[in-house]
């Protein structure tokens, strides 16, 4: 058995750790896949006792952890402390000491802070000489697990890095992006460089247009509006989770799986991005918030009503872009990115989008004439073939489905569409497993592919940084208004000019 482990939660009366963190090391321990026993001790400003704080992570466990939990409750501890404090922190350097494995252990503090706080909390423990790891000792480790955002815009962002580099290295700094935990966001790679059929056809010679869709129902949570208006779909998701899906969907191959060769492919592309002048922005470029409506025939309230919102908000809840990438791969290819809160329903894809056969051969309507279809055909006034289309569903749904045509049975040649689909539980008998049990796990075992680098982040703030500078600018498109439980503004679908096709609807 492998020397204990001990995992600091900080923030851990917060809902990410009673939702998110908990259940998932419930899973890890019960299923064994650490392979070392671990302890995990939550670190709040509140007063509360290890048994309060067992019984209030029971309270909100989900059904599916629940034995899970039971079986590692006597493991988890509590310690009040404040990570701005060093008479906390050396309250809870003497804690750690007296858990299993001491201070001999591998460590990974989680910091499920404030934004505000990521620096501050990093400095602070590393003065405490919490992060400091001993020389020829690789079992006592010394990790730290930094959530989003990772600052509010490039200047932030470097910032905060200049910040943590000055406390810790580099190979000690775990930033998580959940979405790089989903199966389905990881299977991109494997899907691309695995298979070797698809890969040729994955440039600008025959792709036509790439979409990716992240929708969600639900509008801002309850608690989080005061955050959310400071921050905008933009910022929330665009610059975080979208890029970092187009990175795997767009990126080169990398030499091997090795996290630096991944990660230097990932920042060339993220680099690579085309950032648009305020006249370019305004064509490919739609923005809007949502008013009053109807979600899953639930009536809701519009965007400025939400609590914590205020009444004169400018802030989107809903960015469109059509992007591009500026490398001989995808040059002139749009990448449409759309995401969107109280959309109708929740789901998240990837659609690549092949080109049309140079002529259509069938379909002729029986009463027409040859030279009649071929020029309505030209003219555009008889509808094209529809092309085959690649879709990786991330979530809910977590399938990969391909669209093509197949003729029709009988005498006449008439074209129909079809699909050839994979789903993971189908195939694999259950569903995969949340994104944090694997970023946990990953943390945990020292391997950093799957966290973000410096680099990656400051690339993908620098492209969202020109988008809200336009906006800021006098030629901003303007802020749009749509009925909650709408797919968005009309104006959305101007972005597929001269492309055949549309959003997708999941
Ligand atoms: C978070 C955003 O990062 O991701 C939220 O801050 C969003 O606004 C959430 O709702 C979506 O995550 P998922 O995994 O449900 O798509």
């Amino acid at each position: 058995m492998e020397s204990p482990l001990q995992i600091v939660i900080f923030g851990a009366s917060g809902d990410l750790t009673r939702r998110k963190l908990v259940p998932a090391l419930a899973r890890l321990a019960a299923d064994g896949r650490v392979g070392a026993p671990f302890s995990v001790l939550g670190v709040s400003r509140s007063d509360k006792t290890d048994e309060v704080f067992r019984n209030e992570l029971a309270a909100a466990m989900p059904e599916a952890a629940r034995a899970a939990f039971e079986a590692l409750a006597p493991r988890v501890h509590y310690q009040p402390g404040d990570v701005e404090s060093p008479d906390s922190l050396a309250k809870l350097t003497a804690r750690l000491d007296a858990l299993p494995g001491g201070d001999a252990s591998g460590r990974l503090f989680y910091l499920s802070l404030k934004p505000g706080l990521f620096a501050t909390a990093v400095t602070r423990l590393a003065e405490a000489g919490l992060l400091a790891m001993a020389e020829g000792e690789p079992r006592a480790w010394r990790r730290v697990v930094i959530e989003k955002p990772f600052g509010h815009d490039l200047a932030s962002a470097q910032a905060l890095n200049a910040a943590l580099h000055g406390a810790v290295r580099e190979e000690q700094l775990y930033r998580i992006d959940h979405y790089l935990g989903k199966e389905t966001v990881q299977n991109l790679l494997g899907f691309r460089f695995h298979n070797a059929i698809f890969e040729p056809l994955w440039n600008r010679n025959h792709v036509e247009l790439v979409q990716i869709t992240v929708a969600e129902s639900i509008g801002v949570e309850q608690g989080r509006g005061g955050y959310y208006d400071g921050t905008g779909a933009l910022r929330d998701m665009l610059q975080n989770h979208m890029l970092q899906v187009l990175a795997f969907v767009a990126m080169e191959p990398p030499v091997s799986l090795d996290p630096a060769a991944i990660r230097g492919q990932k920042v060339e592309l993220l680099r690579a991005l085309h950032c648009p002048d305020p006249e370019e922005l305004r064509r490919s470029c739609v923005r809007a918030r949502y008013g009053p409506g109807d979600v899953e025939g639930t009536p809701v309230p519009g965007y400025r009503d939400e609590q914590g919102v205020p009444a004169d908000s400018q802030t989107e809840t809903y960015v469109a872009l059509r992007a591009e990438i500026d490398s001989w791969r995808w040059s002139g290819v749009p990448f449409l990115l759309r995401h969107g809160k109280r959309l109708p329903k929740r789901f998240s894809e990837v659609q690549i989008q092949f080109h049309t056969p140079p002529l259509q051969l069938f379909n002729r309507p029986d009463d027409m004439e040859h030279a009649e279809f071929r020029r309505r055909l030209r003219d555009g006034s008889l509808c094209q073939i529809r092309p085959n289309v690649l879709t990786l569903a991330i979530q809910p749904r977590e399938a990969i489905q391909l669209s093509f045509g197949v003729k029709q049975p009988g005498s006449s040649l008439a074209m129909a569409p079809a699909t050839l689909g994979f789903d993971y539980r189908e195939h694999f008998g259950a569903a995969p497993a949340d994104a944090y049990e694997r970023l946990l796990l990953d943390a945990l075992l020292g391997d950093q592919t799957l966290f973000l680098h410096a680099d990656e982040i400051e690339a993908s703030w620098r492209y969202a940084d020109e988008v809200r500078n336009c906006w800021a600018g006098a030629d901003a498109p303007p802020l749009l208004e749509y009925p909650a439980g709408s797919w968005g503004p009309a104006e959305a679908q101007g972005l597929f000019q001269g492309c055949e096709g549309g959003w997708s609807r999941g």
